[in-house]
């Protein structure tokens, strides 16, 4: 049987030490599980500026299709100027509508809460970041925020059938809707519409997002499903990883109608790149997100056993401790994923 072809983007910052540490440990699984994968390396961000003028060469492009499978590492973004988002152009380019974000609370690491477990699900390609900006007059900006009745369908739609799929109990929208009556409003109508017609067994509740954001720290176990427009579900992605452990623990895939691009919801953490510091889990959980779709999608292959391999390896080390410094322990990013794969060796 033929090696499963996977285009892997390292990225900027803390991508490449992060992307290095995950693919060792997914190897180590490979081999163990004798599931064939090929890693496809391909470059987007300020890497490849540098080395081909080009924020996402056409190679990275044609290599993302031919493979429908991507696993990325953060890129850069410049604040306030410069270039537009590789994340964006890429979830655009491929139509990547469904952003997907699980958030757990994991075995052994101590947060404020217990027993959380969300799924944060963005809509990915319109709202706020059509990227439609304008200068009307000097001192006078506006941002398009963009909803087509298509894309709120599309992401409602997915919404609820993942949610019936995972057998999951609600379905709740947070929204601005009682501001943004025109796009936050036809964003909730298709929420319910979909509900209504085609999924009234699931629970389903709007919620209004600043409300929505204080019932999150007060109470995360009374969400189940949460179904976003674009920008709050970035925003408030990072706010449920501060629920679970921080960003290093919560992984993420962008899901199209052909391809998938699997990557961590952190940043390129600028502040720790190069030092050996960063966590890698979040995109080892993303790694064993894609291995798991391969099992869904690919009808052949031992991915499924491989990305038990790694779960059951990385729940270990958790428990017992064996973590990097921002869950409080001493580990750097490559003795991590030493640990990991001395653990994947003893299963
Ligand atoms: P960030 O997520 O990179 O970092 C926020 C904080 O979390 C920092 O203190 C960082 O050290 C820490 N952190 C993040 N990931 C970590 C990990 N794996 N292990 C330990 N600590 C970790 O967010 P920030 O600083 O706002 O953005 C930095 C750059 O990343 C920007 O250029 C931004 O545009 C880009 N970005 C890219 C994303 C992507 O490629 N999908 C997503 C979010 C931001």
């Amino acid at each position: 049987m033929r090696a499963k072809d996977i285009a892997v983007i390292p990225g900027d910052g803390i991508g490449p030490e992060i992307t290095q540490a995950v693919l060792r440990v997914v190897d180590a699984a490979a081999e163990k599980s004798k599931t064939d994968l090929n890693w496809i390396f391909v470059s987007a961000g300020l890497g490849a500026l540098e080395e081909s003028e080009e924020l996402i060469p056409e190679r990275t492009m044609t290599e993302i299709a031919r493979c429908k499978v991507a696993l990325k590492g953060p890129c850069t973004t410049p604040v306030g100027e410069g270039f537009t988002s590789v994340n964006v152009r890429l979830r655009k380019a491929f139509n990547l509508y469904a952003a997907v974000r699980p958030v757990r609370s994991l075995p052994g690491v101590e947060t404020r809460y217990k027993d959380v477990d969300i799924v944060i699900i963005r809509e990915n390609t319109e709202g706020l970041y059509s990227g439609v900006e304008n200068e009307i007059t000097p001192g006078v900006v506006m941002s398009m925020k963009v909803a087509s009745e298509v894309a709120c369908q599309r992401i409602s739609s997915w919404a609820f059938k993942f949610a019936n799929r995972r057998e999951r109990k609600k379905v709740t929208v947070l929204h601005k809707a009682n501001i943004m009556k025109l796009t936050d409003g036809l964003f909730l109508r298709c929420a319910d519409e979909v509900h209504q017609n085609d999924y009234p067994n699931l629970g389903f509740e709007s919620v209004i997002i600043d409300a929505g954001c204080m019932k999150l720290v007060q109470d995360p176990s009374q969400f189940d499903v949460l179904l976003l427009e674009n920008l709050y579900g970035d925003v408030v992605s990072d706010l449920c990883a501060g629920l679970v452990g921080g960003l290093g623990v919560v992984p993420g895939a962008n899901y199209g109608d052909n391809e998938a691009v699997f990557e961590a919801v952190h940043g390129s953490a600028p502040d720790i790149a190069g030092q050996n510091l960063a966590n890698p889990l979040a995109l080892l959980m993303s790694a064993v997100m894609m291995l798991n779709y391969l099992a869904e999608t690919e009808g052949r292959g031992n991915y499924a056993a491989c990305a038990r391999l790694i779960k059951t390896a990385y729940d270990d080390a958790l428990i017992a401790g064996e973590t990097t410094k921002d869950l409080g322990g001493s580990l750097g990013t490559a003795e991590f994923a030493d640990v990991i794969i001395q653990r994947i060796a003893q299963l």
